[in-house]
């Protein structure tokens, strides 16, 4: 049987309209195509974990409200178990503004709505319950429940992967508790205390060693459509994406970590799992949405 993949995290329903360029602030611009599609950096992970024919487990939180439903309906269509996802009358489901450009390129704003409501204790029986060989972390979700999982799931011997995203600083106790750190660009700045400075190709072997030097067992280094960097105590090398004309990089991120998961729960060593998270995160962006891709 197939190791079990838990899955902690944020579930938005998400608002999007397409744009010829993303605006400037102060500027009203005409946008097109508005939609709304179920997302949250969680549960299209998950999504992805049950689309890739993983064996994969959500714990997050919703309220009492259509958009709940609509999300708990797109996670148990592509075979993800949802009784660890409570539905809270205290706040509406989570909700995320997204404009997508001609490129493909995106802007996020999230309103956390239930998400805020998942507590520490909840995840920490979940785990206990499960007992999973892998947990997925982001960071929609109260920092201290991110925390108290990543602790739990340590101490019965998972896998703990760790999506820094949105960006925040992390503490040392977090990160040395990491396994597999997987930040893009911006949130490797942040955790380094490299806010506002982009990194070139030459210096990604040098940020991704000072990531490692953090805590986390592993590091890779998400570049968007140029690949990821891998680091770990024995290595150091670039996976070059696959190239696609992109549509739509929205959860493209998360696709990534899904596949990841997936690969490694089948057994397939490192660099193999990334080779299969990269085509996986290529397919999406070919596609509008994010669990819709
Ligand atoms: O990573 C993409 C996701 O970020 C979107 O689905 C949105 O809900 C936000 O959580």
């Amino acid at each position: 049987m197939q190791a079990e993949i838990l899955i902690v995290g944020s579930l938005n329903m998400d608002f999007i309209v397409k744009v010829g360029s993303l605006p400037r602030g102060g500027e009203t611009i005409t946008g097109w195509g508005f939609t709304n599609l179920p997302g949250g950096k969680g549960a299209n992970q998950a999504c992805a974990v049950g689309r890739l024919d993983g064996v994969g487990r959500m714990v997050g939180c919703i309220g009492r409200d259509v958009h709940g439903e609509e999300l708990l309906a797109s996670l148990r269509a592509a075979g993800i178990h949802t009784n660890g996802v409570r539905a809270t009358s205290a706040e509406a489901t989570g909700s995320a503004l997204i404009t997508v450009e001609r490129s493909g390129q995106n802007q996020i704003i999230v309103a956390a709505g239930a998400n805020q409501c998942l507590e520490p204790g909840e995840v920490r029986q979940a785990i206990a319950t499960a007992h999973p060989a892998f947990l997925l972390l982001q960071l929609e979700v109260p920092l201290a429940t991110v925390e108290a999982a990543a602790r739990q799931a340590k101490a019965q011997g998972a896998v703990v992967i760790l999506d820094p995203a949105p960006s925040q600083p992390l503490s040392a106790t977090l990160l040395q508790g990491i396994d597999i750190l997987t930040p893009n660009e911006s949130e490797a700045c942040l955790l380094l205390g490299l806010d506002g400075i982009t990194i070139e190709l030459d210096e990604t072997p040098r940020v991704a060693r000072a990531l490692l030097a953090l805590g986390p067992r592993c590091v890779v280094l998400k570049l968007g459509a140029t690949g990821v960097w891998l680091v770990d105590g024995n290595r150091s090398r670039h996976f070059p994406a696959r190239r696609v004309e992109p549509v739509d990089v929205t959860a493209a991120g998360d696709c990534f970590n899904g596949a990841l998961a997936v690969a490694l729960a089948e057994g397939r060593n490192m660099e193999q799992a990334i080779r299969f998270a990269n085509c996986a995160a290529a397919l999406t962006v070919t596609r509008c949405g994010a669990q819709a891709s």
